[in-house]
């Protein structure tokens, strides 16, 4: 015979009572239980003493890495302008350009500085002349009579006179400074042939920048000295230009 499992008798045993009405065992009513249930007790106040776990044990590797000096500060800075300094080391190694030496790169140095807010970078002229295309030339046919306008100016010349080459009836209308009391005659003398030569393309007066570039090297001219704008004379500067051995006569 199979037993038959607890649960399941009791369950019939229920459903028995159920039917007949009888022995059904009465809910407690929740009212009773909850008064029946006990009190909450109160939450403890006494703080729970934390113990403090042991630390754990640090593999020797950590601690070797704990120990161990970290970057400073200040080389954090040095590694980020490590690039910078490898660009810039390495704009280093092109070579150069080679710098022009000599006359006519000091006189270029000159225009650029003194003379170009009036006559242009190029020479093509502003509140001054033109100086390109042989223009000045034209004004000039001598470097002496050239050098001699620039080292007095139009103070120098006097408003109303005349200045340069007759035919091309220049009249000194003011405002151009003259220049021998802050150029060296070297400054002077080079800024001209840069006019001449640069400017105006005048082969002549680049061999004579070359002819006073040997002079001064081989010191057999010395150029450091001023032009006296008050006194100084064609004459005199064809004379400096003559010194230098090429045979110019400035014409
Ligand atoms: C402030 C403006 C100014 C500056 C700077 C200046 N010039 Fe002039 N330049 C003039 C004027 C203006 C004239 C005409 C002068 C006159 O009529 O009196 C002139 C005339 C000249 C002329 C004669 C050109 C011609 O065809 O008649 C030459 C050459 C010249 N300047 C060279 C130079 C040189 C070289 C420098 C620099 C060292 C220079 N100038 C700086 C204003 C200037």
């Amino acid at each position: 015979m199979t037993e038959i499992p607890e649960h399941l008798l009791k369950r019939a045993k229920a459903a028995k009572a159920k039917a007949t009405g009888a022995d059904a065992p009465a809910a407690d009513a929740p009212g009773e239980a909850a008064a029946e249930a006990p009190a909450t007790p109160a939450a403890e106040t006494t703080p729970i003493p934390v113990v403090e776990a042991p630390p754990a044990p640090v593999a020797p590797y950590v601690a070797a890495a704990k120990a161990r000096k970290t970057i400073p500060w200040w080389a954090a800075g040095a590694l980020l302008l490590l690039p910078i300094w490898a660009i810039s080391y390495v704009g280093t190694l092109e070579r150069p350009p080679q710098e022009a030496t000599g006359m006519l790169a000091e006189g270029d140095h000159v225009y650029e500085a003194r003379c170009a807010s009036c006559h242009g970078a190029t020479g093509a002229g502003g509140s001054g002349y033109a100086m390109a295309d042989g223009e000045v030339l034209i004004t000039f046919p001598t470097t002496a009579a050239h050098i001699e306008w620039v080292a007095k100016g139009s103070d120098g010349f006097g408003l109303g006179n005349g200045y340069g080459d007759a035919s091309r009836g220049r009249i000194v209308e003011g405002g151009m400074p003259g220049w021998a009391d802050v150029l060296t005659t070297e400054e002077l003398i080079g800024v001209v042939l840069h006019e001449r030569a640069r400017l105006s393309g005048s082969d002549e007066d680049a061999a004579l920048a070359e002819a006073i570039d040997h002079a001064v090297d081989s010191g057999t001219l010395d150029l450091h000295g001023h032009l006296d704008p008050a006194t100084v004379t064609i004459d005199e500067i064809q004379t400096i230009l003559d010194s230098v051995g090429e045979g110019h006569d400035g014409h």
